[in-house]
């Protein structure tokens, strides 16, 4: 099946300015045009997108010249697979599927062996941490996490323990490197922790939430045992970073899914400060870790997440593209943004948001992503098609 050229009628110099890191090299020339190739071109260079020293998606994290923007969906294994559906029938329970090395290997291969992304992230959970941290949880089917006894009291923080992940998590470990070894430098693997707020919401909630009353409660009222939950969990997801690093993570995510229920003067005291703490202290011992920022309906805050320090941040689809590049400034580069509803569109249309959301990024600094997760029920199909058509992309 081949996938028409897009009316391609870009400007000869770029809409954008292409961001760096701040730790990347020099800013590279502008983008010039996209172009894409035939779909059995796009899936034969699918190979060779890495080089042996670095994953493409590493080297477009760093600012470097590269020939197209690398390409991997947030959620990307999971339930929108049939063979994921099948596993889950043999394994019914969550924790059990992310909590077993085989287990963790063959759901992260599982989009890889189907769509050859760029990056390969691991099958874990923000919130998988929990139980080495005093903290027992459970994923319900149909309801999502549980924490069975929220974090709420003075005394409640206090019991919460300092995660140490070689001996609570020995087999994120062991994932990470055996997924180094499956996908080469083919793909970058992909490691990821929850953020402090997004966690403690969790927490302090007992759960997912709608209206975020507890958390708000605990911010409002007693503060000080809010900002000590968040201080452990930062040192936690700090540890855990370098973790997922010293065994195999390329890059790390950090999901702060839920900061923006904060106003901006409560993400200033409740998120970023801790945020720019983990980013800090990775920097120390690993200055090399590209680190990226995910925060659904970031709108309201984009100025403000660069500030933590990180090498990108994944923009939700609220935001226009370029209006998002210019917030965020020159010094970080940007992904995502593409509407995760765009997968049940047509192929065209999917084909036309790819087009639009590239040209708008511009050729420095961009990992193509959706806004948001990928959702129950996107046919797989369309997602064959979106890979097919950003690898086919040539700046
Ligand atoms: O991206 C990937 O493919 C890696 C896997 C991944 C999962 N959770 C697997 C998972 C990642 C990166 C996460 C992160 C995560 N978990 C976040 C941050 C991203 C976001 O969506 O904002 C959050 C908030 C969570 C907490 C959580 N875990 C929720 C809200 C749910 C969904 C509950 C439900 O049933 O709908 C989970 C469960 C979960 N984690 C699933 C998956 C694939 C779905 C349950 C299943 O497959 O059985």
């Amino acid at each position: 099946m081949a996938t028409a050229c897009p009316p391609l009628s870009l400007p000869s110099t770029s809409l954008l300015r292409g961001g760096r890191s701040a730790r990347a090299g020099p800013r590279r020339r502008q983008l010039s045009a996209v172009r894409c190739s035939a779909v059995g071109e796009a899936v034969a260079e699918a190979a060779s997108a890495g080089t042996a020293e670095e994953p493409l998606l590493v080297s477009a994290i760093r600012g470097k010249k590269v020939e197209r923007p690398p390409v991997w969906l947030m959620r990307q294994a999971g339930r929108y697979m049939k063979s994921y559906q099948l596993l889950c029938e043999r394994y019914p329970k969550f924790r059990e599927r992310s909590e077993n090395v085989d287990l963790v290997v063959e759901i992260s291969l599982q989009p890889w062996k189907v769509f050859k992304p760029d990056g390969v992230i691991l099958f874990s959970d923000i919130l998988t941490p929990l139980p080495g941290m005093n903290i027992p949880f459970d994923i319900v089917k149909g309801k999502g996490p549980v924490i069975y006894d929220p974090l709420r009291t003075a005394a409640a923080v206090n019991e919460v323990r300092e995660f140490v992940p070689e001996e609570w998590v020995p087999y994120v470990g062991q994932a990470l490197n055996l997924l180094r070894q499956e996908v080469k430098n083919e793909a970058a693997v992909l490691g990821f922790v929850g953020a402090p707020f997004t966690l403690a919401s969790y927490c302090v909630e007992g759960g997912s939430s709608k209206n975020f009353t507890m958390i708000k409660k605990l911010a409002f009222s007693e503060p000080a045992i809010l900002h000590n939950l968040l201080q452990k969990f930062t040192t936690s997801m700090a540890n855990y970073i370098k973790y997922q690093a010293d065994n195999g993570a390329q890059a790390v995510q950090i999901f702060d899914s839920w900061a923006t229920e904060l106003s901006p003067a409560d993400f200033e005291e409740f998120s970023l400060p801790y945020l720019k703490q983990i980013v800090d202290s990775v920097r120390e011992t690993h200055p090399d870790l590209p680190l990226i920022l995910y925060a659904s309906g970031s709108g309201g805050l984009l100025e403000r997440l660069p500030l933590s320090g990180v090498d990108v941040v994944s923009l939700d689809w609220m935001v226009d593209m370029a209006e998002g590049r210019k917030r965020l400034g020159a010094n970080v580069a940007v992904q995502g943004n593409v509407d995760p509803g765009v997968l049940f569109g047509s192929k065209e249309f999917i084909s036309k948001r790819i087009y639009d959301t590239v040209q708008k990024a511009g050729n420095v600094g961009h990992v193509l992503n959706l806004g948001h997760g990928i959702k129950v029920g996107t046919p797989e199909e369309n997602v064959a098609h979106f890979f097919e058509v950003a690898k086919g992309i040539r700046y």
